[in-house]
């Protein structure tokens, strides 16, 4: 087979590496991937909103399955496109990935199937939300409806704080159109866990489970991130926790989606928090997570595109997932400064240390070659995993491994699965 490949980051890359290993693929394309992608996959200069350039590149190349890896194709309608064009794809169609494009659907369709999440109300009206907020209890949670690169929620702990938020997303546009709507919901406490899932329309199966680290610094302080770092399986994430979303959330969203006639085909990662009442979805993204994917599929035992296939024919109730009794921990090194300003082009060096050496995987999220040498080329740079027999050996693996590394600028937490200890 001949799979294309939608997106450039690590979780793309952590995809390829995956799909590489079926026996039944013989050649794999990436657009527009980066330096590591191109490891496993050939790299193709198109950007992933031009649909149209994506959709005739498929087709000359004859690919038998594309996979979208990143939500604004996904919420922009790139299924669709695809589908119309007679491309087999994975992932959701345009109408079931509002699930993650708008909040506001997300909540509504909670409230409705009787879904947990936190009590929330919706806004189109900035003078609206301010008066709401008068009589709201603080903190509060404000979230842009729409896609706003993970940054367009805010928790303010003040009513001032509260009124600004209002003004920043909604009078100002802080996020663009993404505020046009937005939701103001209960502030609540409790540990987040992710559970990523394969759907096909009726039938879920989900993953091991995982969690992030989304802040910029140690003892998670500083701005957020897209992610700095990831472990898997969640040791909070216990039998009881399961059972209770299995009974409440998981097969519930998916009936939802069909019951609304909006089947949802493709990932559905569920951003949970555990509170003292018990789980409670904070949120839905119709996709895998960023640097999720790069603990959770080295754990897998499945042939990946066997599960693709599965959910786009609606035969995944046919598929028992595997994962490795072990665990992961993935440390992302960044250019020093990231998120807020950082130079790139730096020089990576000491990759090759990885080669042969089993339970050790460098996955690239901002690379590129230019004369020879493999550069830096964004904020976060590169996802360094590794297996233990638990996640305090794979966590020592993983920084043992950081070590190898090597670009002028680098940074990354120190910290990441330490949150494990309290265990
Ligand atoms: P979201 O994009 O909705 O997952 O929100 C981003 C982050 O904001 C989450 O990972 C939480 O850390 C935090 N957050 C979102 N909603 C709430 C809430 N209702 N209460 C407390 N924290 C929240
Ligand atoms: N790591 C969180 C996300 O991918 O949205």
């Amino acid at each position: 087979m001949k799979l294309l490949i939608v997106g450039g980051g690590g979780r793309e890359h952590a995809i390829a590496w995956k799909a590489a290993q079926s026996p039944k693929v013989e050649k794999i394309y990436c657009a527009p991937g980066n330096a590591g992608i191109g490891t496993c996959a050939e790299c193709v200069d198109i950007g992933v909103m031009e649909f149209d350039k994506l959709a005739a590149f498929a087709r000359e190349k004859e690919i038998d399955l594309a996979v979208i890896g990143m939500d604004d194709p996904l919420v922009g309608g790139i299924v669709d496109v695809f589908e119309a064009a007679g491309i087999r794809v994975f992932g959701p169609r345009k109408n079931a990935a509002v699930l993650e494009g708008s909040k506001a659907f997300s909540k509504d369709l909670m409230k409705k199937y009787g879904i947990p999440t936190a009590a929330y109300e919706n806004f189109d009206d900035p003078e609206k939300a301010l008066s709401y907020l008068e009589t709201a209890s603080m903190p509060i949670v404000l979230k842009a409806d729409g896609l706003a690169l993970g940054k367009g929620v805010l928790i303010c702990n003040t009513l001032e704080e509260a009124k600004e938020g209002v003004k920043s997303i909604m009078m100002d546009k802080k996020f663009g159109s993404a505020g046009n709507q937005m939701v103001i919901e209960e502030f609540m406490t409790g540990r987040e866990v992710s559970v990523l899932s394969f759907v096909d329309g009726k039938t879920i199966r989900t993953m091991t489970s995982a969690q992030d680290h989304k802040r910029a610094s140690d003892g998670d302080q500083g701005l957020n991130t897209g992610g700095m770092g990831t472990f898997s399986p969640s040791p909070f994430y216990t039998d009881e926790v399961d059972a209770f979303c299995k009974q409440y959330i998981y097969q519930k969203t998916v009936d939802a989606m069909a019951a609304e006639g909006r089947p949802f085909k493709g990932i559905i990662f569920f951003g949970l928090m555990l509170t003292e009442k018990g789980p409670r979805v904070l949120e839905y993204n119709a996709r895998f997570g960023d640097p999720e994917a790069q603990v959770v599929l080295p754990r897998m035992k499945n042939d990946i595109v066997e599960v693709f296939e599965a959910c786009i024919d609606g035969t995944l109730d046919q598929i028992e997932l595997e994962f490795e009794d072990n665990a992961a921990v993935c440390v992302v090194l960044a250019s020093e400064g990231y998120p807020v300003s950082y130079e790139k082009g730096k020089e990576i060096r000491g990759l090759d240390a990885f080669q042969g050496k089993e339970g050790y995987y460098v996955f690239h999220a901002a690379s590129r070659y230019e004369d020879g040498k493999l550069l830096t080329n964004g904020g976060r740079v590169l996802g360094v995993t590794a297996t233990g027999a638990d996640l305090k050996e794979a966590r020592a693996h993983a920084y043992e491994a950081v070590k190898w590394v090597d670009f002028s600028n680098k940074y990354c937490r120190s910290d990441i699965g330490k949150a494990i200890d309290e265990v």
